[in-house]
C-alpha cells in the first residue's frame, strides 16, 4: 500500500523527498481541515459569542481532546499548544526550570534544547550536565545515575529520538531514575510523534514536547504535555488576552490551565490541522508506520554498507527514521549539492546538533531521513544517485 496518494506534495512533485527529519509533508485532510477554517468559520477562539466563533473554538477544544487522548494524558487541562519544540522548551526552560540548580541533556541535543539553558548562564559543569554515550550512541545510565545522586532535585531534559543519528532514548527508565533522584523530566518529542506511539502516562514524564510539522501537520503549531499535578506550580511565561478571569489597573487574576499558557490568538488552523495528522495516524496504526519504516531503515543501512568508504557512526539497533553516514575524503555539503541536481532532497551539514559533530570531531553528515510514506524506490533512487555523486567527486 503507497501512502504517498494522501499527500499533495507527491502528485506535484517529481523528487525523492528524504528529509523528514527536518519536516515532513502535509496531509491532504490537513490542508482541507485549514482551508476549511479559513474559508467558511474564519472566527476567532474563547471570545465572540457567535456561531462561527462558537463553531471555531469547539473545533480547538475537541483537537486539544484529541491531543490528549492521543498521547494518552490525564486531562485536556495538561496539553498547551504552542508553535512547536522549540517554544515548549523555551516556555518549560524560562519558567519551571528555570530555578534548579542543575539541568542534565544528554550528548545527542538539538540547539533547541541547549540553547535555552545557556541563555539561562548556565554551562557545562556549572548548572549544565551532560550524560555521555556507549557503543552505538546508547544512552549512559550509569552515569546518569551517578549525576543524579551528586544533583538531586535536577532538571533533566532529553531527546526521545536523535534528530541526527535517529537513536531512541529509554525514556521510561530515565523518568523512573530521574524521579528515583526528585528530579523533573522533559522529554523533547519532535522527532518521536510520528515513529512511535507516545504514552504520556506509562512514561511517566513531567512534560512531553510535540511538533505539528514533523508529524503531517502545519507549520507552526505544536504543544507540551505538563503532568496534571504540576500544572499549579509552572508560570506562564508570556501573558495576555485570553489568560485572564479578571484585570483591574491593579491586578491580574489568571484562568486555569490550559488557557493562562495560551496567550494570545493562537494557530487556530494549525492547532485543527494537527488533530487531523493525529487522527490518520491512528487509521494507520502505530504498528504499521514502525513496521514500515524498520524495514526501510534497515534496507537504507544495507544498501550503504556496500558503498566503498562509506562511514556509519551508529548501527540500526535501538535507532529509526534518521541515519547519518558520510564518505571518506569527501565533503558532506557537496554530496548534498549533487544530490539535489538529482532531485534527491536530504540534509547535510550539523542538523542543530553542532556539539556531537564537535565531539566526533567532524563538521556534520549527510542525513537520510525516513517517513512511513518512504518507501523501498525512494530509497533505490537515493542509492543511485549517490553513487553516481561519489562517482563524479572522485573522477
Ligand atoms: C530533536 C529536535 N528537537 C527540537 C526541534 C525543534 O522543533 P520545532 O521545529 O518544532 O521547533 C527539532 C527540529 O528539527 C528536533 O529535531
Amino acid at each position: 500500500m503507497s501512502y504517498k496518494k494522501f499527500f499533495p506534495y507527491f502528485k506535484n512533485s517529481d523528487i525523492t523527498y528524504l528529509d523528514n527529519g527536518a519536516t515532513t509533508q502535509k496531509l491532504q485532510s490537513v490542508i482541507d481541515a485549514e482551508l476549511e477554517y479559513y474559508t467558511h468559520y474564519c472566527a476567532n477562539t474563547h471570545r465572540s459569542n457567535f456561531g462561527d466563533a462558537n463553531k471555531a473554538t469547539i473545533y480547538y477544544e475537541e483537537s486539544r481532546k484529541y491531543l490528549q487522548e492521543f498521547i494518552n494524558a490525564r486531562n485536556s487541562s495538561e496539553i498547551i499548544f504552542t508553535k512547536g519544540v522549540t517554544e515548549s522548551i523555551n516556555f518549560i526552560a524560562s519558567s519551571f526550570a528555570k530555578d534548579c540548580k542543575t539541568v542534565i541533556i544528554s550528548s545527542l541535543e538539538h540547539h533547541s534544547n541547549i540553547v535555552p539553558w545557556h541563555m539561562q548562564g548556565r554551562s557545562l559543569g556549572d548548572g549544565l550536565e551532560v550524560v555521555g554515550y556507549k557503543d552505538n550512541f546508547a544512552f549512559d545510565y550509569e552515569e546518569f545515575e551517578s549525576i543524579l545522586k551528586e544533583n538531586r532535585k535536577s532538571f533533566v531534559s532529553v531527546t526521545h529520538i536523535s534528530n541526527a543519528f535517529g537513536t531512541i532514548n529509554d525514556i521510561k527508565k530515565i523518568c523512573e531514575l530521574a524521579h528515583k533522584y526528585d528530579s523533573y523530566v522533559m522529554i523533547d518529542g519532535a522527532q518521536s510523534l510520528a515513529h512511535k506511539k507516545i504514552d504520556v502516562q506509562d512514561i511517566d514524564c513531567d512534560f512531553f514536547a510535540v511538533s505539528g510539522h514533523k508529524t503531517f501537520a502545519p507549520t507552526g503549531v505544536g504543544a507540551i504535555y505538563i503532568k496534571q499535578k504540576l500544572l499549579k506550580r509552572v508560570e506562564p511565561y508570556q501573558t495576555g488576552g485570553a489568560t485572564i478571569k479578571m484585570v483591574t489597573y491593579n491586578e491580574s487574576v489568571l484562568l486555569d490551565s490550559p488557557y493562562k499558557f495560551e496567550a494570545g490568538t493562537q494557530n487556530i488552523a494549525g492547532v485543527i490541522g494537527f488533530a487531523k495528522a493525529l487522527e490518520f495516524i491512528n487509521d494507520i496504526g502505530y504498528e504499521e508506520i514502525e513496521l514500515r519504516e524498520y524495514k526501510l531503515y534497515e534496507y537504507l543501512h544495507n544498501e550503504l554498507k556496500k558503498i566503498p568508504d562509506v562511514v556509519f557512526y551508529n548501527n540500526t539497533k535501538d535507532s529509526i527514521s534518521n541515519k547519518s553516514f558520510n564518505i571518506e575524503a569527501l565533503i558532506h555539503d557537496d554530496i548534498g549539492i549533487l544530490l539535489d541536481k538529482q532531485k534527491i532532497a536530504i540534509r547535510v551539514g550539523h542538523h542543530c546538533a553542532m556539539p556531537i559533530m564537535d565531539k566526533l570531531e567532524i563538521k556534520g553528515t549527510i542525513r537520510v531521513s525516513l517517513a512511513f510514506y518512504n518507501d523501498f524506490d525512494d530509497i533505490d533512487k537515493f542509492i543511485i544517485a549517490l553513487k553516481r555523486a561519489i562517482k563524479m567527486l572522485k573522477d
